[in-house]
């Protein structure tokens, strides 16, 4: 069997993605009795996977990291594993060795590597020289794995359900483990730049069933290399491209954006600035726009005020720390499946 990389969502069927988002959750529900103290009662729980003891998943990180490094790592020791972490000041590559040489040696030391990367071609050629299953943990392009936390996050919300539940004060204050459920077909709006995050979502969510419109300035749109994936796959049929911020979030229940200046983009910050004049999203844009009513917000984190602001970001509409937390739990999923059972994802 040859070796499974994950580049982006759009390497996966729906069928495959649903699998990891369900598997996520359950984990979830599996692990977390085993994060506090266990009362008597829970002294047989059952244990979460332990797919990695005994084996190391390398962290190849030329970019900084929150989110991602604190999932992978405590993912890792759920599924009985470790991470090793290795920054870009930590290791040979890119200074005295090659990415093929670098992969190979750390792909001959661990189970499998989840690599952050400048240039999306980085990984795609750690990938081509690596024995072990290599994992995008965000580049150029890409970043898979925050859209399938994003997408848990959803299928924990009453508010997306297909069964039109109530809010749940307990789920939504953390006390219980939210429901897990299908999610009817949404109107997600998307303002802001086009970078990793938003790609990862282009090629996934018109597969899953819902319509994506985006408004992005004329010179900031997708790059070919990710609109040809999004033609391949037929998402473009549930894509409505606009300049115009109000026009994006006409009829949404969610609303997203990311930073308008990405990691490696410092020196173009002023002219980004000036560029995306108009696009913070904001209750007056939503208002303006004619989002539905009760409309919820997304981001990936980190967060700069041009791009929301702290009304809508600390507010009560506002998904983001959710989302964070769900990192872990997608990560385990992946890791868990791609790094401990190669063959069951490729089965499903
Ligand atoms: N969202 C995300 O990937 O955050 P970090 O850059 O902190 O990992
Ligand atoms: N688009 C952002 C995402 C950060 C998680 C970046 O690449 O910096």
């Amino acid at each position: 069997m040859s070796v499974p990389h994950l580049m982006t969502l759009a390497d996966l069927t729906p069928a495959q993605i649903s699998r990891i988002l369900a598997h996520a959750h359950s984990l979830k529900k599996v692990s977390l009795p085993w994060l506090g103290p266990r009362t008597k009662s829970q002294s047989n729980l059952p244990m979460p996977s332990q797919s990695l003891l005994n084996k190391s998943i390398a962290l190849i990180f030329s970019k900084r990291s929150t989110r991602t490094r604190v999932s992978a790592e405590t993912a890792a020791v759920l599924l009985g594993g470790r991470a090793v972490f290795l920054g870009k000041e930590d290791i040979q590559l890119g200074v005295n060795e090659s990415v093929r040489d670098s992969a190979r040696v750390i792909g001959g030391m661990c189970d499998g590597i989840f690599a952050r990367v400048g240039e999306h071609e980085e990984i795609e050629e750690l990938a081509k020289y690596s024995p072990v299953p290599v994992l995008n943990a965000l580049s150029s392009l890409w970043h898979p794995a925050q859209v399938l936390a994003d997408i848990l996050t959803l299928q924990e919300h009453p508010y997306f359900s297909e069964k039109g539940l109530k809010e749940d004060a307990d789920a939504a204050s953390h006390k219980t483990i939210p429901t897990f459920s299908l999610l009817r077909p949404l109107t997600i709006a998307y303002v802001g730049d086009s970078a990793n995050v938003l790609h990862d979502m282009l090629v996934t969510y018109p597969r899953l069933g819902h319509q994506m419109r985006v408004a992005s300035p004329e010179k900031y749109r997708a790059p070919k290399q990710v609109w040809d994936r999004v033609v391949e796959l037929g998402c473009d049929k549930g894509i409505y491209w606009t300049a115009d911020p109000h026009e994006a979030v006409h009829g949404a229940d969610l609303v997203v954006t990311d930073t308008w200046i990405s990691m490696g983009q410092e020196a173009e910050k002023e002219q980004r600035l000036k560029d995306f004049q108009g696009y913070q999203v904001t209750e007056q844009l939503c208002r303006e726009g004619r989002a539905k009513p009760d409309w919820k917000f997304m981001h990936c984190l980190p967060r700069k005020p041009h791009e929301v602001d702290d009304e809508v970001f600390y507010g009560p509409r506002s998904l983001v720390f959710e989302e964070a937390d769900n990192r872990k739990w997608t990560a385990m999923a992946l890791f868990d499946l791609l790094f401990g059972k190669w063959d069951l994802l490729a089965k499903s």
